[in-house]
């Protein structure tokens, strides 16, 4: 398996980083039975490449510019092999006490290389979208004084309000929604020309609230937005937060990486302000899916809000140690900390800050062509690695003309099988969103994949 996993990293970059499959391929290579009789495992290398490969997109490789990374680094692949090999279940300390007590360390290391102070404890969740549901969940058992433990959301006298901006990743609503707000207590709040939060609308719309007799009750910041990776102001959003008692999380997921170069920590300023932090190293940072660091101030809070405590539970160290089955939703839990203990054995901060330096320098590069070319638009600031940028031939105003030009481009990229990025749609307007940030990237990489851009726009109909 070792071997078979080398081989295809090697061979990665010659095969298509987008799946071409049509749906029903893969299910067409399996019986619709399950096996009666077992026959071990001979032949199931083959079986991957030939029923699975495939039907793969290769995240890791050099050509992958959509979404947001997810780089799987062989350190934490080795790693994810011990963690199921160990088949560890660490739901309490006892459990399996090495799985607690790595993961306390290595979320306190990555707790100082952001920069984080030691008001914040973290903890790891399987992804951003769980860690804004517990803290969604926290900030309701905040403002309400613990309704759970009386008649809920559904026995309060004013409606408890959620706010984020209208470019907030869609694991905002589903967590509010989820957690028993409701739609018509969401506030998505306009954006500016940068796509970042306008302070000014979310004070106006708090006050609003205040006025009306409803009760604020979270606010989330988005560092780094998932379209362009706009950055929302977080230091009026602390203020605010202080002023009227409102809940702050921050959704750094991809950002939050970046932090670990003291020079990106601008772009959080206000920081500590946070009530809450989630941040993925299964994205940019190496940690393979799934990996999401949760951070929080009050970590006796979350336990009162998460912990179930039934007799089978319980173990005699209970008093001396953390039991991290009451820091989120699931009782059972991987050893997932030993992907980010071999991650940063392997490449050190210094390894993980020099890839993220190249990348935001790889993203500078492609903005100065795209700025530098004609017909060519920069659709939003580069923040980061993410470059927004869509291309307007001459004489072309016509949004829908614009609309289909452009995913003509995106569909000859990503149909030819070398580069792969991501259309999306800015408030009304078609871009391509090209995210860099895989770590098998390379300046020669987004040089080619500009090329590609360059050649399929004269070739797409305008
Ligand atoms: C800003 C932001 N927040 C949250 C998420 C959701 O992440 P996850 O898949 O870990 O739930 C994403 C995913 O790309 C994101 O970009």
């Amino acid at each position: 398996m070792v071997e078979w996993i080398a081989s295809y990293r090697e061979r990665m970059a010659e095969l298509p980083v987008m799946s071409p499959l049509a749906p029903g391929d893969v299910k067409r290579h399996l019986p619709d039975t399950p096996p009666a009789t077992g026959r071990g495992l001979d032949g199931i290398l083959g079986d991957l490449d030939r029923v699975v490969l495939p039907g793969i997109t290769h995240w890791n490789h050099p050509g992958f510019f959509a979404y947001f990374p997810s780089n799987s680094d062989l350190s934490s692949v080795l790693a994810d092999m011990a963690c199921a090999g160990l088949g560890a279940q660490a739901m309490s300390w006892q459990t399996s006490p090495a799985a607690t007590e790595v993961e306390e360390v290595v979320v306190d290391w990555l707790r100082q290389m952001l920069g984080l102070g030691p008001q914040f404890t973290g903890v790891i969740q399987d992804t951003a979208s769980t860690s804004t549901f517990c803290s969604l969940l926290c900030a309701r058992e905040w403002t309400s004084a613990f309704g759970q433990s009386r008649g809920g959301l559904q026995a309060e006298e004013a409606p408890l309000i959620i706010y984020a901006s209208d470019q907030a990743h869609s694991s905002i609503e589903k967590a509010a929604l989820l957690a028993g707000f409701g739609k018509d207590n969401l506030r998505l709040i306009p954006t500016d020309d940068n796509h970042a939060l306008r302070l000014d609308l979310l004070e106006r719309a708090i006050e609003d609230d205040l006025a009306a007799g409803r009760r604020p009750c979270a606010m989330v910041a988005a560092i780094g937005t998932t379209a362009t990776t706009a950055m929302d102001p977080l230091k009026g959003l602390a203020a605010l937060s202080a002023q009227h008692g409102i809940w702050l999380h921050v959704d750094a997921a991809m950002a939050g990486t970046a932090m670990i170069c003291p020079e990106c920590r601008p772009l959080w300023e206000g920081i500590e302000g946070a009530d809450s932090i989630v941040l993925n190293p299964h994205k940019w940072m190496g940690a393979g899916f799934d990996l999401s660091l949760y951070y929080v101030t009050d970590p006796e809070h979350l336990i009162r809000v998460m912990s179930t405590n039934p007799s089978y539970l319980r173990t005699e160290h209970d008093d001396e140690v953390k039991n991290l089955r009451d820091w989120g939703i699931p009782l059972g839990r991987r050893f997932r900390a030993l992907k980010l203990w071999f991650l940063l054995k392997d490449q050190g901060v210094e390894g993980l800050q020099a890839r993220i330096r190249r990348d935001l320098a790889n993203a500078q590069w492609l903005k100065a062509q795209v700025q530098a070319t004609g017909g060519w638009e920069l659709m939003a600031p580069v923040s980061l690695q993410t470059v927004c940028v869509r291309h307007v031939p001459v004489g072309v105003t016509e949004e829908a003309k614009l609309r289909a030009h452009n995913l003509g481009i995106a569909s000859r990229i990503n149909g030819a099988g070398r580069y792969y990025l991501t259309p999306s749609v800015l408030k009304g307007r078609q871009i391509l969103r090209v995210s860099i940030g895989s770590a098998a990237t390379e300046l020669a990489d987004v040089e080619g994949l500009w090329e590609a851009l360059m050649d399929a726009a004269m070739q797409s109909p305008e």
